[in-house]
């Protein structure tokens, strides 16, 4: 780099020391090449690949589409909404999706939407046979690297309005679904080489969710089994962690009335409701390796919602 001014040259040689090599354009011994930015390239071709943006921007994009290629991810609720938005963000970067969900209709067409990288198998995320077949389907693609426990209901009701029923639904679903998933797919992983599990939590399993006690309740189990069994897990090479969306725009909040939206809307600083696609980068996130040191984390994918 030039500096024009006898001043600032001076000042320069006095910093000189302090300053690491790159930035002062000097060869692989320390020594000032004197070929001005353009030779000090040439002397460090290592330096450039690091130093060229438009280099880094490339290796990043190939990185990107290498990221899933090979691997397995097994989705549950992956018929629609979320499950459906992760299942297409995967094949996109490499993967091979299973998605299992009650809604047989809805899942065949996203298979076929998906082509070969995709199928889709009926499951009911309270079945251990369910889950057996699931896992059967997966290793038959390749193996078992990542499980998203997206499947979920929500009936909100206040607590002197929900009975017993409806708070056991809430558990059969949620939160038993999540407890067998975990379990059924650690053998596969482990005959994978290790694999990532994400439990897709809520907002309302971070703090209290209005009118929701069944819902909440669940959600906030998720998180604690997500910690418990990332515990567990790391030993075998499996991490867990769980993901908190906000308010997100699919078939779950159409139950709200327009006031209940209004209300919602007014709890989240960046002042909108946010899409499923949003919540699927940080799933793909916590799946591939981008996040390999991190197990029991938790994320929230809530426009500022909890803070
Ligand atoms: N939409 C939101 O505002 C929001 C906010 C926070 C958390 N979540 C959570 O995100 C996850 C995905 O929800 P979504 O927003 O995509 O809603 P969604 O209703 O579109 O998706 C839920 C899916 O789970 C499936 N499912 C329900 N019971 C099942 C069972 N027993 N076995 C297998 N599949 C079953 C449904 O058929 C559906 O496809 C859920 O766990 C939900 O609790 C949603």
């Amino acid at each position: 780099m030039a500096i024009g001014a006898p001043g600032l040259r001076h000042a320069a040689a006095l910093i000189q020391p302090f300053l690491p090599r790159r930035l002062l354009g000097t060869g692989e011994g320390g020594q000032q090449n004197g070929q001005g930015e353009h030779g000090s390239h040439r002397a460090s071709p290592s330096r450039d690949h690091r130093s060229s943006p438009s280099l880094a921007g490339r290796a990043l994009r190939e990185d990107k589409v290498a990221r899933f290629s090979g691997k397995v991810v097994l989705i549950t609720g992956g018929a629609r909404g979320q499950g459906a938005a992760e299942a297409r963000l995967l094949v996109a970067e490499g993967a091979r999706v299973v998605l299992g969900d009650l809604l047989e209709e809805q899942g065949r067409a996203l298979a076929e939407e998906l082509g070969p990288a995709a199928r889709f198998l009926r499951q009911d995320v309270t079945q251990e046979a369910d889950w057996a077949a699931a896992v059967a389907m997966a290793e038959a693609m390749g193996g078992l690297h990542g499980m998203v426990n997206n499947a979920g209901i929500y009936v909100p009701k206040r607590l002197m309005e929900t009975d017993a029923a409806l708070f056991e639904r809430h558990m059969r679903v949620n939160q038993l679904g999540c407890f067998l998933g975990m379990q059924a797919v650690v053998p596969a992983m482990e005959r994978s080489g290790g694999g990532s599990i994400v439990n897709i939590s809520s907002t309302a399993g971070l703090r209290g969710s209005p009118g929701a006690i069944a819902y909440s309740g669940t959600k906030w189990a998720l998180r604690g089994m997500t910690k418990a069994a990332a515990l567990d897990l790391a030993p075998r090479g499996i991490r867990v962690n769980s993901v908190h969306p906000g308010p997100i725009e699919t078939e779950m909040v159409q139950v709200w009335s327009n006031a209940q939206r209004v209300e919602r809307l007014a709890r989240i600083p960046m002042g909108r409701i946010g899409q499923a696609e949003e919540v699927a980068r940080a799933v793909l996130f916590l799946l591939s390796d981008d996040s390999s040191y991190m197990t029991g984390a938790e994320l929230a994918v809530d426009g500022g919602a909890t803070l």
